[in-house]
């Protein structure tokens, strides 16, 4: 099928490669025109595992390019994707300003029937207003469906799940888009759920809340552990090995972040408020995200007694491993935590320097080459993220480059016994404390 994506970033550039992958023609469209020059010159923006040997095949293949041209996506598809940002306004709303002005622009070229189909994360009812807008500049009078048709793809393995998603849930409400969406999705044979849009748009704010409450849930308890003595580890082993709960998700740390959760349950919360029917859970749920990050930084003050002047290395500034994303991490938001009490914090992140730069929150910080470079002559070390580059680092090696043995470890990625053995004084979360030899 001929299909086009509005948005080349992570969700619509994966997106597209892998529809192209599985045989359909893609046009993918950015008004950001150095992204469109770099797209077109072979060179891929952003870094997700194998997304750029697909983005390659499919190019030679002719069956994925690239445009600065919303008119030339909407004349040359049957379907036209929209994955813009959907960003947190000052007050916790969506800014849906983004997704109106590809409405707009896309019923301003619309010239034949086209499914218009909503991949980016949007609170209930905005496929109605999309809708409603499409039909109020739709000049030509054109026929038009609307779809909501959430995303729910990882960063670090945004292709395998694209590939092969646990389900693809489309809302809408003409047989005549629900045919067309479910030709397009045929060949990754997994479920489909046909549901109405509002229900559509629905099930990812419910589903990302819930994925965060669950990491909230586990660190909540993880304090609990410090304070009697328990091992989160063995706690959420415990209860994750009951089906009705699952491992998944309940990994204790330094709390959630990325361009995602943090803004879909502000969101969330919002249009609950709205509707009338408030979901103060959720309110919890970020009041225990703020607080992991506080009760670790208290941690760290609590043994080095003051940051001013100490020199420390931050291992990982991504949100999460094998993405390059920063966006909203809280490494960085503890970067320029430290660094504003006159800390020396040196950082290193497999793929995230590049963007990590640019953030004028952490301009002070010393950018190392390497996770070795980044702790030489360190009074402490904090590990941000779980890449697991750093989990293959030497230890004894980086003892030795220490100025001060003492690692704080926000994920969990070392064993406490094995720390203590090497000669670390190590804090991990919710695990105990073993006393170095
Ligand atoms: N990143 C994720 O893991 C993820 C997962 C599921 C859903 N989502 C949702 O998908 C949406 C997109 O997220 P993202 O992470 O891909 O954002 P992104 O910022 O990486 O990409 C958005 C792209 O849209 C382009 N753009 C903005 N306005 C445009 C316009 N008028 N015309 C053409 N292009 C335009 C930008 O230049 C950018 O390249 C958001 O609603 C997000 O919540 C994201």
């Amino acid at each position: 099928m001929d299909l086009s994506i509005i948005g080349s970033g992570y969700v619509g550039l994966v997106t597209g490669a892998c529809f192209a992958d599985v045989g359909h023609n893609v046009i993918c469209v950015d008004n950001d025109p150095s992204k469109v020059e770099s797209l077109q010159a072979g060179k891929v923006p952003i870094y997700e595992p194998g997304l750029e040997e697909v983005i390659n095949r499919n190019v030679a293949a002719k069956r994925l390019r690239f445009t600065g041209s919303i008119k030339d996506g909407v004349d040359n598809s049957q379907v036209v994707f929209i994955a813009v940002p959907t960003p947190q306004a000052a007050d916790g709303h969506v800014d849906l300003s983004f997704i109106e002005k590809v409405a707009r622009e896309i019923a301003g070229v619309l010239s034949d029937y086209r499914v218009i189909v909503d991949k980016s994360t949007v609170p209930v009812k905005t496929g109605e207003k999309v809708a409603e807008s499409i039909k109020r500049y739709n000049k030509h009078g054109a026929e038009f469906d609307v779809v909501s048709n959430p995303e729910f793809l990882r960063e670090g393995c945004a292709v395998a799940d694209l590939m092969k998603p646990d389900r693809i849930v489309i809302g809408a409400q003409s047989e005549r888009a629900i045919d067309l969406m479910k030709k397009i999705y045929e060949p990754f044979m997994s479920p489909i759920l046909v549901t109405d849009i509002n229900s559509a748009e629905l099930i990812k704010h419910a589903a990302n809340s819930f994925l965060a409450l669950k990491i909230s849930y586990i660190n909540a308890v993880s304090a609990i552990c410090e304070a009697s003595g328990a091992d989160v580890e063995k706690v959420a082993d415990g209860i994750g090995m009951d089906r009705r709960i699952g491992r998944n998700f309940l990994n204790a740390g330094i709390g959630y972040g990325g361009s995602c959760f943090p803004k879909d349950i502000a969101a969330f919360i919002k249009i609950s408020e709205q509707l009338g029917v408030p979901f103060t859970l959720l309110k919890e749920v970020q009041r225990i995200n703020a607080s992991q990050k506080d009760r670790f930084l208290t941690a760290v003050r609590d043994a080095l007694w003051v940051l001013r002047e100490k020199k420390i290395a931050v291992w990982g500034l991504t949100f999460k491993p094998d993405t390059d994303d920063i966006r909203s991490s809280v490494a960085i938001d503890l970067v320029a935590d430290m660094l504003k009490e006159g800390a020396h914090v040196t950082v290193y992140d497999p793929k995230g320097m590049e963007k990590a730069r640019e953030v004028k929150e952490i301009a002070g910080a010393t950018f190392a080459a390497s996770a070795l470079e980044a702790v030489e002559g360190a009074e402490a070390l904090i590990v941000a993220t779980e890449w697991s580059e750093f989990a293959a680092v030497d230890l004894e090696t980086v003892k030795e480059s220490m100025a001060t043995p003492m690692v704080f470890d926000g994920r969990n990625l070392f064993d406490p016994q094995t720390m203590a053995t090497l000669g670390f004084q190590y804090h991990s979360i919710g695990r105990h404390r073993v006393a170095p030899r």
